[in-house]
C-alpha cells in the first residue's frame, strides 16, 4: 500500500513540474537605467513599465522573467530569442519596425538636453549643437538624433548613468536624452538643467519578433483593458507621468 502511495506520489509531483514547464514563461527584457519607467531601487528591477508589464502578464495569465542588459543588446536578444518581449521606453521608430512589431503606444517622449546648470556654453535648442561635444547613450533615439547633426562632436556611453556622470564632470557639455528620464536626472542634480526642445514626439511601445502576432494581440488587448479600467492612468499617476 504504502509502496503504491509514493508511486502515485511520484508521478503527481512528475506531473505537476511537466505542468509547469509547460505554463508558458515569457523573457522580458529591459535596461533599467531609465528612471522612472525602469530603474534598480535596493537590488530590484522596478518602475512604470516594471509595474505595465506585470499588470498586463496577470491578464494574458503568463508568467514573466525580468532580465536586464545592456540597451542596445535588446533587439538582438529578441531576434535570437533570448527575449519574448521587450519592454524598455523603447520608440517605436520606423527603422526598428523593419525589424521587430510593436504593441499600441504606451507613452509619449520627446527628446531633451541636459546641461550643467553653471554651464557658459549658450546652448539652446539643437542647432546650438554643432561645435559642441555631446553625450548620448548607445543606440538610443537620443544617439540616432544628435548624429544626424553635422558638426557635433559625438561621444556614446554604454548606460545613461554614465553619461550623466561625464557631464557633471565637464567631459561633455551637453546631453541628449529622452524627457523623463532627463528630467529625473536634473530634479535629483542641483548642478544639472533640462532644456526642452521642438523635437518630435516618441511613441514608446512594447516590442516582440515579427512572427509573434498573437501574443502582441493578446498584449493590445490586455493594454486596452488597462486603459479602460483605470489602471494604466493609477500606474502614470504612481510614476508621475501625468502632464497638466
Ligand atoms: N526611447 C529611447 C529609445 O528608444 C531610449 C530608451 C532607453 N531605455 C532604457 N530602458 N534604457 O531609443
Amino acid at each position: 500500500m504504502k509502496k503504491i502511495l509514493l508511486k502515485l506520489l511520484l508521478i503527481f509531483t512528475f506531473m505537476f513540474s511537466a505542468l509547469s514547464f509547460g505554463a508558458e514563461k515569457l523573457f522580458v527584457g529591459t535596461n533599467a537605467e531609465f528612471e522612472p519607467f525602469e530603474y534598480l531601487k535596493d537590488g530590484a528591477i522596478v518602475g512604470f513599465d516594471m509595474d505595465l508589464i506585470n499588470e498586463i502578464s496577470k491578464i494574458i495569465g503568463k508568467e514573466c522573467e525580468i532580465k536586464n542588459i545592456a540597451f542596445d543588446g535588446l533587439l538582438p536578444a529578441l531576434q535570437s530569442k533570448k527575449l519574448d518581449i521587450i519592454i524598455a521606453g523603447m520608440t517605436a521608430t520606423d527603422e526598428r519596425k523593419k525589424f521587430v512589431n510593436f504593441s499600441d503606444t504606451y507613452y509619449l517622449a520627446q527628446q531633451m538636453i541636459v546641461l550643467n546648470s553653471d554651464a557658459k556654453t549658450n546652448i539652446k535648442t539643437f542647432d546650438d549643437l554643432p561645435g559642441k561635444s555631446v553625450g548620448v547613450i548607445l543606440g538610443y533615439t537620443g544617439d540616432v538624433a544628435v548624429s544626424e547633426i553635422k558638426g557635433v562632436n559625438v561621444t556614446r556611453f554604454n548606460g545613461t548613468g554614465a553619461a550623466i556622470m561625464a557631464l557633471k564632470s565637464q567631459k561633455v557639455d551637453a546631453v541628449v536624452l529622452d524627457s523623463e528620464p532627463a528630467t529625473q536626472y536634473a530634479s535629483q542634480n542641483k548642478e544639472l538643467v533640462v532644456i526642452e526642445t521642438d523635437a518630435a514626439k516618441e511613441e514608446y511601445a512594447i516590442a516582440f519578433r515579427k512572427e509573434d502576432t498573437q501574443l502582441l494581440e493578446e498584449v493590445n488587448k490586455a493594454l486596452k483593458i488597462l486603459k479602460e479600467n483605470g489602471k494604466y492612468q493609477e500606474l502614470l499617476k504612481k510614476y508621475n507621468l501625468i502632464k497638466e
